[in-house]
């Protein structure tokens, strides 16, 4: 053979085995190994998403078995792959991690494929054997792979996707994504220096109890304001802004409120109604939880205070500044300023040293024209395991009245092992889900209605806000408790799959949301949350602008979440759409419900006072909707309407619903938030 044709011969040979062993790989595929791939486009509730070790960084180990590979996370979590048909088949060991059997979490993984789930784990617990994932992935082009808080809150969550990978079809990898966009970006234009007055139209009290009401007006200052056909018995400082008085008797009051400054004049009427109910507007305002949890202090809520006003939030409506968990002493802690007596001779609690004078506190805020609230549990403790009202529920109702609060959140957590007869000394939610035996509803109202009862007797104005995560369809007796609103889900995180599958729970409820009587889905988690460990949101932008929108289609409470003292410009800006508020806050006090579904797109409608409509077209989905809108008649929607675009505060244009398409682009996980007037 000559020198020529032999390395002909042998790069022949050599061609072949290639053409082979690839079209060999081609057929058998590959293991792509999750861990290989880039993890840190994943969302979670907790911590940062790790490789081939727990959330905390420990080898994983599920049930007393290890694992060397795989994705360590925590509830809610969502990790998003771009698979283009090129996988097969996709599995795992998952469990909650070891590392957390000193608590009780639980949690549920799920495997979406374009949206639709093709497996999930059912509900594990802290010491379940490793459950086994197969999934069949075939011709999936987007694989997301979900952790959820199991219904019990995401409190110790930590989950292992174990063993983890994919079989390819031919040789191939994948990437994973995270498709909003992380820009920041503002909508809302900057208020004008005239003065504009952007109260509800209503605002309710009890005959006999104290008034407070400022009048929320952006616009330069100084500024002068006067009233006209005010009740006797009520007065206005004029330079304020700040009704006081009491009312004595029942009944409905019309006021022109008159805002002036040196660029000109506002008005706008507002019913005063002395009656019954309270609230007849959802509350707004901040509370302590999502951001100081158990680090909450006296100085940080006069600071929170402080911020409200100085930032101008409370020319936007924003009033009340609620003190969650952790201003009583603790059940075990080891710190010295949760250490002392929790109560005294007579059984009155004692607040912590953090807190030490409450009246103090109380006046202070209210000198700032601003509400106080404050937090409770109907069990010995609280979720946080400090004093709970159990057996002093009298002595407490006039403890918050006496100090001057205004609002209470009253959290069931370990009330949950007092009716199951479990040890009292565990505060955490292990029993709440589920009552043994008795009448479940009876059981489920009794805490409430005892402290509900108590509150109505004080002589003053206390907001009773439920919070038991939505058991027993509390939506329909909570008013009758004495409520005046209720979580209807778990805690909310700041993370796109908890704040989507809340907004896709208050369906249910919707229809019983009424003035005095408001379905609470959690509060606002924007700007700098984290629970002890501050960080900025980690919902994107389009996220943020798409929860503010629903939380507001919701009649929800909004309660700012966040480090006030951390606000960014993006935050406020978020938190000062007048015209998104008004949604929140029309005196209709109707809840949106989701009229109309296109693929992903969730079409959702508010009527209000007006005969108007807001119509939020929100995007749950990974495309951008684009779309020529011609179905407004199926939203109730008939004849000529403007349409006014709420966020950039600008009219789009008017249209005739029965003949012509409105043009959307909506971002993903984002929305676009309209008014549509009816135009004579
Ligand atoms: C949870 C409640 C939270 C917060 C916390 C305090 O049960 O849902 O919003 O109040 O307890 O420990």
């Amino acid at each position: 053979m000559n020198k020529v044709y032999k390395s002909k011969l042998a790069r022949a040979i050599a061609l072949a085995f290639i053409f082979y062993i690839t079209s060999f790989s081609d057929l058998v595929g590959q293991t792509v190994w999750l861990d290989q791939l880039d993890l840190s486009a994943a969302t979670q509730g907790y911590g940062v998403p790790r490789k081939n070790k727990t959330v905390d960084g420990n080898v994983m180990k599920i049930a007393g078995q290890s694992y060397d590979r795989g994705f360590g996370t925590h509830a809610e979590s969502s990790l998003q792959i771009q698979l283009g048909g090129k996988a097969k088949l996709f599995t795992a060991w998952v469990g909650v991690d070891d590392e957390m059997k000193e608590h009780q979490p639980a949690v549920e993984f799920f495997v979406l494929g374009d949206g639709k789930k093709l497996w999930s784990s059912a509900v594990m617990r802290v010491g379940d054997i490793a459950r086994p994932c197969t999934v069949d992935v075939a011709g999936v082009n987007k694989l997301e792979l979900v952790v959820t808080d199991g219904s019990n809150g995401n409190y110790y969550d930590h989950a292992d996707w174990a063993d983890a990978k994919f079989e390819t079809l031919g040789a191939t990898t994948f990437a994973t994504f995270n498709p909003v966009s992380s820009e920041p970006y503002i909508l809302t234009p900057k208020p004008s220096a005239t003065p504009k007055i952007n109260s509800a139209s209503v605002f309710g009290v009890r005959p006999g109890s104290p008034f407070q009401f400022r009048i929320p007006v952006t616009g330069d200052r100084p500024m002068n304001f006067s009233a006209s056909g005010l009740p006797s018995g009520l007065k206005l400082n004029g330079t304020t802004g700040v009704i006081t008085g009491k009312l004595a008797k029942a009944g409905t009051y019309l006021v022109k409120l008159r805002a002036k400054n040196a660029k000109g004049i506002a008005e706008k009427s507002l019913k005063i109604i002395c009656g019954d109910q309270i609230a007849l507007t959802p509350p707004m305002g901040w509370n302590s939880w999502n951001c100081f949890a158990g680090e909450v202090s006296a100085e940080k809520v006069k600071r929170a205070a402080e911020v409200m006003v100085k930032t101008g939030l409370v020319n936007h409506g924003w009033n009340y500044v609620n003190i969650d968990d952790f201003w009583q002493n603790h059940r075990d802690s080891k710190d010295p300023s949760l250490q002392g007596k929790m109560r005294d001779e007579a059984g009155n609690i004692i607040p912590n040293k953090r807190f030490g004078d409450m009246k103090g506190l109380a006046d202070y805020v209210h000198g700032l024209g601003l509400k106080i609230g404050i937090y409770s549990s109907p069990g010995p403790w609280t979720c946080g395991g400090c004093a709970g009202s159990y057996g002093y529920e009298k002595q407490d109702a006039e403890s918050y009245a006496k100090w001057g609060f205004d609002y209470l959140k009253y959290d069931w957590c370990s009330y949950g092992n007092v009716i199951n007869g479990l040890p009292q000394n565990d505060p955490y939610k292990v029993s709440s889900l589920s009552y043994q035996g008795g009448n479940q509803l009876a059981t489920a109202m009794k805490p409430f209605q005892l402290m509900g009862d108590l509150l109505r007797k004080q002589p003053r104005d206390i907001v009773f806000s439920l919070c038991q995560y939505g058991m027993s369809d509390v939506w329909k007796w909570g008013g009758s408790v004495g409520g005046t609103s209720w979580r209807t889900t778990n805690d909310i995180t700041d993370t796109w799959t908890s704040v989507k599958n809340i907004a896709l729970d208050q369906e249910k409820s919707a229809a019983f949301a009424k003035p005095g009587n408001w379905n609470d889905p959690d509060m606002l988690v924007v700007g700098t949350v984290g629970w002890g460990n501050p960080h900025p949101s980690k919902l994107k932008p389009d996220e943020q602008y798409l929860h503010f929108s629903l939380w507001s289609l919701f009649s929800a409470p909004l309660l700012i979440g966040c480090d006030m003292e951390k606000l960014d410009d993006f935050t406020i800006n978020l938190l000062t759409n007048d015209e998104v508020i008004a949604v929140n806050q029309d005196g209709l006090g109707k809840q949106a419900s989701c009229v109309q579904t296109i693929g992903d797109l969730r079409i959702y409608v508010k009527d209000l006072e007006d005969g108007s409509k807001a119509v939020g077209f929100c995007n749950f989905g990974l495309e951008k909707v684009n779309i020529a809108y011609n179905d407004l008649n199926k939203l109730g929607f008939s004849g000529k309407q403007r349409v006014r675009d709420l966020w950039r505060q600008k009219d789009i244009r008017d249209i005739s619903t029965d003949k012509e398409a409105l043009d959307l682009n909506v971002p993903v996980h984002g929305v676009v938030l309209y008014k549509l007037s009816p135009l004579r």
